[in-house]
This record gives C-alpha cells, sequence and structure tokens, in this order.
C-alpha cells in the first residue's frame, strides 16, 4: 500500500472583483449586513462568455502540475467536483480532459457541493493507495455567478457565493508517516431540501402513474423538466434555511475535525493549519473557538472570495501554501460541510 501526497497545488479566481456595493445595486442589502453576518468583503465573478467552470478548473490544474514537475500528459485520472458544470452532461471532467489535451484517462466527476473536493481527494487517494494510479488531477471549481437569483428576493443566498478553482496533483510516497493519513466522510439525507436547488430535475410533484400518454404531446414532458413556470416562480435558484444550515455545520465540523484526529492519535494542539470549506465566518470563529485553536492555527479567506462551495478547500490550500503558512512535516487539516447534508474531512502531514 503507497500514501498519497499533494506534488502541486493551484488556483484561479476571475479577474472581475465584484464588491458588496457592486450587490447594492441590484438588491435591499448592505455592505453592513453582508459583512456582519458571514464575513463577506467582495467576491470574484467569471466573464460571463468566456469563463466556464471547466476553464476555471484548466486554469488553476495548470498551476499544480507545472507544481507537481510534470505535464498534462502524465495525469492518469481526473476527479472534477463541482455543483455547477458547464452542461447538465456530460461533466466538467471529460471537457478539463479535452481542454488541456491529456491521453484517454478515466474522468470522475463528483457532486457533492461544499464537501465536493474533500470526497474527490479522498477518491483519488484510495485509487492511490492500491497502486492503480500515479498522477491524479483533483479539481474543484465553480461558477455559481450564472445561477443566482440577484433580486431582493433571493438575496440570503446570493451575495454568499462566488466564483473560481483550485486543484491538487496527489501522487504515491514511500514515505511512512507523511501524505494523506486519513479522510473521513459523512452524510445525512434527511435534510436534502435545507440548502438544494430543485430545478432543473425529475422530482416534479405533478409526475404520476396517472399522467396520460396525451400530457406527451402537448408540450407537457419536456416542461417537467424546465418549465416556463418553475422559471417565472424563480424555482431555477439555489434555496437556503440559512439558520438551519449554521446549527448544523456547527456541529458537524468540528466532529469530523476530532475525528480525523482522533484517528491519527493526534489532538488539536498537533495541528499547524486548519483548511475549512469557507462557507461563512462566523462558522469557521465558530468551530475555532470550540476547538480552542489559536488565529495563526486557521486559514480564512472568505472575506475575498465568498464561497466558492467544492473551490473552497483547493483555493485556500494553495493560498496558505503560496503564503508560506504550509511548511514539510507540518500537519494541516482539511474539513468541510455543505448541502446533503455531507461532511468531510482529510488530515494530510505535509
Ligand atoms: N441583506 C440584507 N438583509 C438580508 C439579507 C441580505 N443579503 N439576507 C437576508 N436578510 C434579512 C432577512 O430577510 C431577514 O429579515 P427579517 O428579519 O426582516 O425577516 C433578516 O435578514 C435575518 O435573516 P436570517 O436568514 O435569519 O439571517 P441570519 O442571521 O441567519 O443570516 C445567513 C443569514 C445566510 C448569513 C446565515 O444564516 C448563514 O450564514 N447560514 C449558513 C449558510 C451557509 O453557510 N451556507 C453555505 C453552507 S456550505
Amino acid at each position: 500500500m503507497f500514501q498519497s501526497k499533494i506534488a502541486g497545488t493551484g488556483m484561479y479566481v476571475p479577474a472581475n472583483v465584484f464588491t458588496n456595493q457592486d450587490m447594492m445595486k441590484f438588491m435591499d442589502t448592505s455592505d453592513e449586513w453582508i459583512q456582519e453576518r458571514t464575513g463577506i468583503k467582495e467576491r470574484h465573478f467569471a466573464h460571463r462568455t468566456d469563463e466556464t467552470t471547466t476553464t476555471m478548473g484548466v486554469e488553476a490544474a495548470k498551476i499544480a502540475i507545472e507544481r507537481a514537475g510534470i505535464t498534462p500528459q502524465d495525469i492518469d485520472f481526473i476527479v472534477f467536483a463541482t455543483l455547477s458544470p458547464d452542461y447538465y452532461f456530460p461533466g466538467c471532467g471529460v471537457l478539463l480532459q479535452r481542454a488541456m489535451q491529456m491521453k484517454e484517462i478515466g474522468a470522475l466527476d463528483v457532486r457533492n457541493q461544499c464537501s465536493g473536493f474533500v470526497y474527490a481527494l479522498s477518491v483519488a487517494d484510495q485509487f492511490i493507495k492500491t497502486g492503480m494510479y500515479k498522477n491524479i488531477l483533483v479539481v474543484g471549481a465553480e461558477k455559481h455567478s450564472f445561477g443566482l437569483d440577484f433580486s431582493t428576493r433571493g438575496r440570503n443566498v446570493s451575495v454568499i457565493f462566488g466564483d473560481g478553482a483550485g486543484a491538487v496533483v496527489l501522487q504515491p510516497t514511500e514515505d511512512a508517516g507523511r501524505g494523506i493519513l486519513s479522510t473521513h466522510l459523512h452524510s445525512d439525507g434527511n435534510n436534502a431540501e435545507i440548502l438544494a436547488m430543485y430545478n432543473p430535475g425529475t422530482h416534479a410533484n405533478h409526475w404520476s402513474k396517472e399522467t396520460k400518454l396525451a400530457d406527451f404531446n402537448d408540450g407537457e414532458m419536456g416542461d417537467m423538466f424546465m418549465s416556463h413556470a418553475m422559471i417565472d416562480n424563480a424555482q431555477n435558484f439555489p434555496n437556503m434555511d440559512g439558520p438551519s444550515v449554521f446549527k448544523v455545520a456547527v456541529e458537524k465540523f468540528p466532529q469530523v475535525i476530532m475525528e480525523a484526529l482522533k484517528a491519527n492519535g493526534l489532538d488539536t494542539s498537533d495541528l499547524r493549519l486548519l483548511i475549512p470549506h469557507q462557507a461563512n465566518l462566523r462558522i469557521s470563529q465558530f468551530v475555532q473557538k470550540k476547538l480552542g485553536l489559536r488565529d495563526d492555527q486557521v486559514h480564512n479567506n472568505i472575506q475575498r472570495y465568498g464561497n466558492t462551495t467544492a473551490a473552497s478547500v483547493p483555493i485556500a490550500l494553495c493560498e496558505a501554501w503560496e503564503q508560506g503558512k504550509i511548511k514539510e512535516g507540518d500537519l494541516v487539516c482539511l474539513a468541510a460541510f455543505g448541502s446533503g447534508f455531507t461532511w468531510a474531512s482529510a488530515l494530510l502531514r505535509w
């Protein structure tokens, strides 16, 4: 059995910065409200036509691959996490494979929203451990700006999210005690609708066994997946009961971090850096306090990027590494919680 190590990290955010003041031009909100409740000052929004989730993922991947000292041709598997794919299908993994002119390798898409990257890393880790692959590209990327309700109606959701991408290259190491020490994955689908985007989807309530063939002939069939009525009723935007998400997040984050530390016989005092998914600064601060961590043990950057969902952990990891906060031998914990609910952690010895 091998261990996996992160051989290179990369990140990309679009050039366009969208401040809280910019947000105020579209909806009834304030810089004060957004900063006080979420910590966010600004986020980056992709270029409307030239940038997609895949193109941002490609930019982050190029940097991670170069830092790993390899070329796109050396990558032997792709795991791509996103909730905002370029197409409903196929997924972004194959689009990245095409864009980077990689070999005809496997490409897997992960749909686990905010914990998508940690899930993707865990999947890649298993392939490295068994010796099946030697250079796996793991990407988390999102283009939220195309799917949010920027009217006052959607303000509790729209002010939170931003666009961007992060990537890592995972390779085997025989250096015992280094690399990914463990990953822990969890889910509880009982609250699936609390933070969800229902449409387009196959859940349509009016679908029943009694649906008659005639319905298929008058345009109803196509309407079920995405109808004018859905758009008129704003059912094509994400839906979130923020206070309920907050309550579960502050419970599950500390649990899954402690689970990782305990599984390895370690404690919070051993942690050089906690990189939590950037859901909300208040959630990160709550977790930090609950675990008794110092300010220098937690990396937050939501102030500048907003919540970039599957991209937030790899962006924060890359940024922390670039800032010299992570050195060889340091213990780093990645942790995430989000829609599903799903939550996860990965403990690494750098
Ligand atoms: N600007 C101004 N006012 C806003 C607003 C905005 N962008 N969004 C909501 N409000 C208003 C609400 O309409 C409500 O007004 P009312 O009291 O007149 O009805 C008031 O602010 C309080 O709303 P509430 O939703 O209870 O606020 P909150 O203090 O819970 O903060 C969140 C809202 C979303 C910031 C907070 O619940 C949160 O961060 N939850 C976690 C969400 C999260 O992390 N999601 C990602 C998970 S990965």
